[in-house]
């Protein structure tokens, strides 16, 4: 492990036992962070936390459904007393659904892609949120979508995300006028697990997505944890409300379909 940074911070990061959590919490672990794992399978969870520690880092688990409101203002209260303050708070926990058509969409499924998506992170940002405002410090980046941007057949998970931004803004006055900056990722299509496994099940089509960005591949999750490393970072100390898209320029290429398509090479 190399790269340390400025002052060791305690970052705590949900859905840190797969994808793009879990290359959120080897990048804080590698530049000397004390990372503490977040995530509701706690079987994966101690995983993670062993490998970085296996590898000279320095992580803990904390089991935690982020949907319990309960258990979320608990784990910042022990978190604090047991680690020190949270100075980093990445909400990384998430869940995908089906493809369905309004008619076909089952409502429980809607509860649950809202209430873990969006009110999971709206749980965090408030008990961590509120624990830095008193102290005048921290930084939190939640995890939104290029579906934040534009519609796709994702009847909740689509606006959960949408609202994620909008969230993000909101809070980033809320609590930047105490001194926490948040901020939020879009990424584009990455290649965590979850995606592994839609590909395997044949529900999504992975040609389609990489040929869809400029850059025709898919993201690494380790170049979202990047993009969130940089938004935690006093490089970013000026950064406050935005919604970052990592997301090989498929934003930028939308309508290129529309005229002829995206020039790939060969
Ligand atoms: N993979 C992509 O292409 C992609 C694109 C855009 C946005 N995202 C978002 O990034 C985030 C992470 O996605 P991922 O692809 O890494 O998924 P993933 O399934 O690999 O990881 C998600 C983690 O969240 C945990 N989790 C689920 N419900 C939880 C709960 N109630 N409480 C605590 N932990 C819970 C899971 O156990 C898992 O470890 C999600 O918010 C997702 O919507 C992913």
């Amino acid at each position: 492990m190399a790269e340390a940074t400025d002052d060791g911070r305690v970052v705590v990061v949900t859905g840190a036992a797969s994808g793009i959590g879990h290359a959120c919490v080897r990048r804080f672990a590698a530049a000397g962070d004390q990372v503490i794992v977040v995530d509701v399978n706690a079987i994966a969870g101690e995983t993670v936390a062993a490998e970085i520690v296996e590898a000279g880092g320095n992580a803990s688990f904390e089991p935690l459904d982020v949907t319990d409101r309960v258990a979320v203002v608990t784990l910042a209260a022990r978190i604090d007393a047991a680690y020190g303050p949270a100075g980093v708070l990445i909400n990384s926990a998430g869940i995908l659904q089906k493809l369905e058509r309004l008619a076909d969409f089952p409502d429980e499924i809607s509860d649950q892609v809202w209430a873990v998506n969006y009110f999971g992170t709206y749980n965090c940002c408030k008990h961590f949120g509120l624990r830095m405002a008193d102290r005048g410090a921290g930084a939190i980046i939640n995890i939104a979508s290029l579906s934040s941007y534009r519609t796709m057949p994702l009847l909740a998970y689509g606006p959960s995300k949408t609202a994620i931004v909008s969230l993000t803004g909101t809070l980033a006055v809320e609590l930047g006028v105490k001194g926490v900056r948040v901020n939020a990722v879009a990424p584009g299509m990455v290649l965590t697990p979850a995606q592994e496994k839609n590909f395997q099940q044949g529900l999504r089509d992975r040609r389609a997505m990489e040929s869809s960005a400029p850059l025709n591949r898919m993201v690494m999750p380790a170049e979202i944890a990047d993009g969130v490393f940089f938004l935690a970072s006093d490089q970013a100390s000026a950064v406050a409300g935005v919604t970052l898209p990592i997301d090989c320029g498929w934003l930028a290429s939308e309508c290129w379909p529309i005229l002829g398509g995206i020039p790939h090479q060969g």
